[in-house]
């Protein structure tokens, strides 16, 4: 196992949009790219794409550009999508159910085995096969099975108190939709997804816009 720990963060965060960009071209049968034609669709500059795929070994050739399908998949084990995980999902409401109902996850091995609620008018239901269980159940259930990844969406004053019954050795990350930055033991990650983060960063950018409009004008 190749270790990709000294690349930054602010790559890995770009990567997932390679790796999407990638699949797009595989699907055109489109098997070599250009930085340049590269940075045209992806919209990141070529010298930026270059300094990126760099970053792991550098697939680029002079005159040639890059092998999309080597690109594609190297990203691809860069990200860990070459294996998969088990998830949960504690709080099945609107948007637990949401994200169980969304099939896509499961195609780059992110299997989901159980969501876990504490309305008992929920409990024994099912979303594509996948049961409701007690909250009461969770802990047992991740003794019992293997689970990677526990996806909480509570309500926020239920976060910490759902998190703090999971430890190093029935999860080993935390997928938190939780408006509220959670306390865990130092070997789990936590990976906080806000909607409202990006939803206000765009309010600001059409106030911005409309602030340099007006001194346009
Ligand atoms: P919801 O009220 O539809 O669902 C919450 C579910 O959690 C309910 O089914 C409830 O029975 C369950 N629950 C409550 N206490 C529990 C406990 N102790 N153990 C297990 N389950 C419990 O709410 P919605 O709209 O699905 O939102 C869920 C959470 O996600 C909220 O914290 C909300 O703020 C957050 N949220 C975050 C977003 C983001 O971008 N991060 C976007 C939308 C919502």
């Amino acid at each position: 196992n190749k270790s990709f720990a000294n690349i930054s963060m602010a790559v890995i965060r770009r990567l997932p949009k390679y790796h999407r960009y990638l699949k797009e071209l595989l699907d055109k049968e489109i098997y070599r790219i250009s930085s340049k034609e590269l940075s045209r669709l992806i919209g990141f500059t070529a010298s930026q794409i270059r300094q990126d795929l760099n970053c792991f070994g550098g697939f680029g050739q002079q005159g040639y550009g890059y092998n999309v399908e080597e690109l594609y998949n190297e990203i691809g084990k860069i990200l860990g999508l070459d294996k998969t995980y088990k998830l949960i999902i504690i709080g099945a409401g609107n948007l637990g159910q949401a994200i169980a109902n969304y099939t896509s996850f499961e195609k780059s091995g992110f299997e989901l085995l159980a969501l876990f609620d504490i309305n008992p008018k929920l409990i024994g239901m099912k979303i594509r096969d996948i049961p409701f269980r007690d909250v009461d159940e969770l802990e047992q259930f991740t003794l019992d099975n293997h689970v990677d990844i526990a996806v909480v969406c509570t309500p926020k004053e239920f976060a910490q108190g759902i998190v703090d019954k999971l430890n190093e050795k029935n999860v080993k990350g935390i997928w938190n939709f939780a408006p509220t930055d959670l306390k865990v033991p130092k070997d789990i990650i936590v990976e906080n997804v806000h909607l409202s983060e990006s939803l206000f960063t765009l309010s600001y950018l059409l106030n911005e816009r409309e602030i340099e409009n007006n001194k346009q004008e």
